[in-house]
């Protein structure tokens, strides 16, 4: 089974809140995503709303006829947001104001009482429930004590590496903690700097079913077209 490609389309919303225009409007690159095999939408909306706003999410929650991910912090506002608009599931990530992406991955066991509770909390509101981490075996274990349903294994690392020896070392790091995922019974899923190269290597590991992939998409779109963006990246899960 080829893994699903979830299309993150924050940087659409980028471009517009760089001139506070409506267009172009993350709703309709969702529409296309779809149309051209994505199997998820992906948004985060971060405290300073830089990029996703409410009304995306509100809109999206209408039209999107896929699944909606919705990535957020793990605090009682956003779980108040998730209530209210009901995306399919939801990736908790760390956040912070200053950086320019996500840097790294959660500390489950670090903020175990108040993960597993939001965990709870958002799986009692039949979401799905998803935490982002980093590519180590013992934040997995602590994602599965704190009853998560899936991960998402940050490849940050494996995509910025620059020698063939880092990018391996990060790659098995990948490997182990999606084994260890698959052993626990937790959906395990992927994402963070992937593009048309690098995907391939992590697109051929069987216990990750799911790739959340952004700004790559987003960048070929401007040149060639979302739909034929969307398009490259669905052919390369199918035949990485
Ligand atoms: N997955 C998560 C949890 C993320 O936070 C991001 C970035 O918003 C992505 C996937 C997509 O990363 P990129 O834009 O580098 O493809």
């Amino acid at each position: 089974m080829p893994q699903r490609l979830g299309v993150n389309v924050d940087h659409v919303a980028t471009l517009r809140q760089a001139r506070r225009t409506t267009y172009p409007d993350p709703v309709t690159a969702a529409a296309i995503a779809e149309l051209a095999g994505a199997a998820q939408i992906t948004i985060h909306l971060r405290e300073d709303r830089r990029h996703i706003q409410e009304r995306d999410l509100r809109v999206l929650r209408q039209t999107v006829q896929t699944l909606l991910n919705l990535e957020m912090a793990a605090t009682p506002e956003m779980v108040k947001m998730a209530y209210e608009h009901k995306p399919d599931m939801v990736t908790l990530v760390p956040e912070r104001r200053e950086e320019v992406t996500t840097e790294g991955g959660l500390d489950v066991n670090a903020q175990k009482d108040t993960i597993q509770k939001i965990v709870k909390n958002l799986k009692d509101g039949d979401i799905i429930t998803s935490l982002f981490i980093d590519p180590d075996v013992d934040q997995v274990k602590a994602s599965h004590k704190v009853s998560a349903d899936r991960i998402e294994l940050h490849t940050g690392r494996y995509c910025e590496a620059r020698t063939e020896k880092d990018r391996q070392r990060e790659f098995n790091r990948i490997v182990d903690a999606s084994k260890t995922a698959g052993k626990l019974g937790l959906g395990c899923a992927a994402g963070h700097g992937l593009h048309y190269e690098n995907v391939r290597a992590i697109a051929k590991l069987p216990e990750i079913d799911e790739l959340n992939i952004g700004h790559a998409i987003v960048a070929r779109a401007v040149m060639v077209g979302f739909d034929r963006a969307v398009r490259e990246m669905v052919e390369i899960l199918r035949n990485p």
